[in-house]
């Protein structure tokens, strides 16, 4: 195992199991890349003036080595033991920051079962509670209403607009920032969702 995968933990919440991203992946993310082009295509960031194919290991090669330089969770989300969806908490921030950043997806066959909820909830969980940080953030295209409905069901409070923000889709797009602090959740993300406790008006945009 490398050094980067062993930073991150894998973690099972019934039929979803989350665990490192692996140079083995390789061949069925690509598989589940392709397969759902359509459907990621409008939401995944891209490199502003770079046409060319993404490159599915040199992808997975970088994310681990942000993960052993502590700056990345790259999580791949299993569902009934498939390659599902990918969930990676990235730009983590220690210090007098001690924020992330956190992206993800899913296959189209798995949508709408609660699947990215979830893990967005145990991910964060895992970086209050285990790496000690304070802030996680979330930043969604207002076009994407099932993302801004993840961010809705768990109480991510609204933050603002960030105008041009991410290079998304081959352009610069405006983004929705949301975000939770320790503060906002002592009973913990999954717990406060599960246990019915979430106020989604915090969410709602100007
Ligand atoms: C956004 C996304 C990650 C949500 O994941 P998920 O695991 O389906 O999340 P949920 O099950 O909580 O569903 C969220 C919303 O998606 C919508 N949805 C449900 N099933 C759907 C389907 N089959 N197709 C499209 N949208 C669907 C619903 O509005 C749902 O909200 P609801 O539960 O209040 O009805 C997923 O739609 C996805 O991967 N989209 C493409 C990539 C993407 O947008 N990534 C995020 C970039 S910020």
């Amino acid at each position: 195992m490398s050094t980067g995968a062993a930073f991150v933990p894998t973690i099972d919440d019934g039929v979803l199991r989350m665990r490192s991203i692996r140079t083995r992946d390789a061949r069925e993310l690509e598989r589940v890349l392709l397969d759902n082009r359509p459907w990621l295509q409008p939401w995944e960031a891209t490199l502003p003036g770079n046409q060319g194919r993404w490159n599915v290991r040199g992808s997975i090669r970088s994310l681990l080595d942000q993960a052993a330089a502590r700056t990345a969770l790259p999580f791949i989300l299993e569902y009934e033991g498939a390659l599902a969806g990918q969930l990676t908490v990235s730009s983590i921030q220690y210090g007098a920051v001690s924020s992330a950043t956190l992206g993800y997806w899913v296959a189209q066959s798995v949508a709408g079962r609660g699947i990215t909820p979830t893990a967005v909830a145990v991910a964060t969980d895992y970086c209050f509670r285990t790496i000690g940080l304070h802030r996680m953030e979330i930043c969604i295209r207002p076009e994407n209403l099932a993302s801004l409905r993840v961010v809705e069901k768990l109480g991510f409070r609204y933050e603002g607009k960030r105008d041009r923000y991410i290079h998304i889709d081959g352009d610069w797009r405006d983004h929705y920032c949301f975000a939770l602090v320790q503060e906002d959740v002592p009973e913990g993300v999954l717990n406060r969702w599960r246990n019915g406790n979430v106020d989604e008006s915090v969410a709602a945009r100007d």
